[in-house]
């Protein structure tokens, strides 16, 4: 087993709310690992339970059943936190902080000696892009700056494994595409990675593993590829055969026929028998151009299992 980052098994957590006297089951035996050096992914809609899977990890809820490691140390674990960066989703800060001073106070935390503080927090700033506005009151920040000014805090004590929950939300395509490179930039520093989102276009350049995570339930797990790989939506096909050939047979199993000239283009059903299609085009005269399958995007994946689960409605999962 590869050296891991983070080792989740059969992880549950069940809220009560005291009042309304009801149940959620937020996690409902989620299992997953994250190696050491790479960018995972955790996608899902809201309220399937990223937050919480993220809580349990910063030891901030206690989970209902199961248990976890961070860098090898089982849950709760001081020394772990210690090496882990962590933005929370929608980080509240001090208004009246500026963002050095809030890297110091997160450097103050992490016992770091005010020298090193000084140096790191300068650094990362500056690789955050808010040398500029430095000076500035947070108050006066943006989202996109807030949501930069997070970053910086939570690299302050140079974790190994950084968690970032919703790192991108409510930014702008600039602003999402600087946080992605700033993810990257720390795997190239042979960093761990673990972020969450609700949008899939977040994670699809740039994580070597996804987690689909919906109602409490990982619902699908591995790399990018793998995952669109899976289902195999037809195959478009492309010939070149005289204008007068009767193509009869060989449209008919297909769709989306066009024919131009001698070109001739369609797209085979998923269970077609590529093989044998081809032989009949040979057999007919045609020449193949094109063969290309035609996979599901991670989009398109994402979207069926959130509505698999809509259409599996199971108790307690309140969204
Ligand atoms: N403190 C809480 N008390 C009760 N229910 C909660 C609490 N926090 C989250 N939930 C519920 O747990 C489910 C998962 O929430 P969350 O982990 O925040 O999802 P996500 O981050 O994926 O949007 C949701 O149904 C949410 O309403
Ligand atoms: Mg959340």
């Amino acid at each position: 087993m590869a050296d891991l980052a983070i080792d989740v098994r059969d992880l549950t957590k069940t809220y009560r709310t005291p009042f309304a006297r009801r149940k959620v089951e937020a996690l409902r035996g989620v299992t997953f690992q994250v190696e050491k050096g790479h960018i995972f992914g955790f996608v899902g809609p809201n309220g399937a339970g990223k937050t919480t899977t993220i809580r349990t990890l910063m030891g901030l809820i206690r989970p209902t059943g199961g248990s976890a490691t961070i860098l090898g140390k089982q849950l709760p674990s001081r020394a772990a936190r210690f090496q882990v960066g962590f933005l929370p989703e929608a980080p509240y800060f001090y208004d009246y902080l500026t963002v050095a001073e809030l890297c110091d106070l997160a450097g103050r935390l992490f016992g770091i000696p005010a020298a090193v503080r000084k140096k790191r927090a300068d650094e990362l700033i500056e690789r955050v892009g808010l040398s500029r506005a430095r000076g500035q009151a947070l108050k006066k920040y943006s989202k996109g700056m807030l949501q930069r000014a997070g970053l910086a805090q939570a690299l302050m004590n140079d974790p190994e494994l950084v968690v970032l929950d919703e790192p991108m939300s409510g930014l702008d395509p600039i602003g999402r595409k600087e946080v992605r490179d700033l993810i990257l930039s720390l795997r190239d520093q042979g960093k761990t990675v673990f972020f969450s989102t609700h949008i899939l276009s977040d994670v699809e350049a740039i994580t070597d593993r996804v987690a689909i995570i919906v109602k409490g339930e990982l619902r699908e797990h591995g790399t990018p590829g793998e995952l669109v790989s899976r289902t195999v939506l037809g195959t478009d096909v492309m010939i070149r055969i005289a204008e007068a050939a009767d193509v009869t047979a060989l449209t008919d199993a297909g769709d989306r026929v066009r024919r131009k000239g001698d070109a001739l283009s369609l797209t085979l059903p998923a269970n077609a028998d590529i093989d044998a299609w081809i032989a009949k085009a040979h057999a007919a005269g045609g020449k193949i151009v094109q063969v290309t399958p035609r996979h599901e995007t991670l989009e398109d994946l994402f979207l069926r299992k959130v509505e698999d689960a809509k259409a599996s409605p199971s108790p307690g999962g309140d969204t």
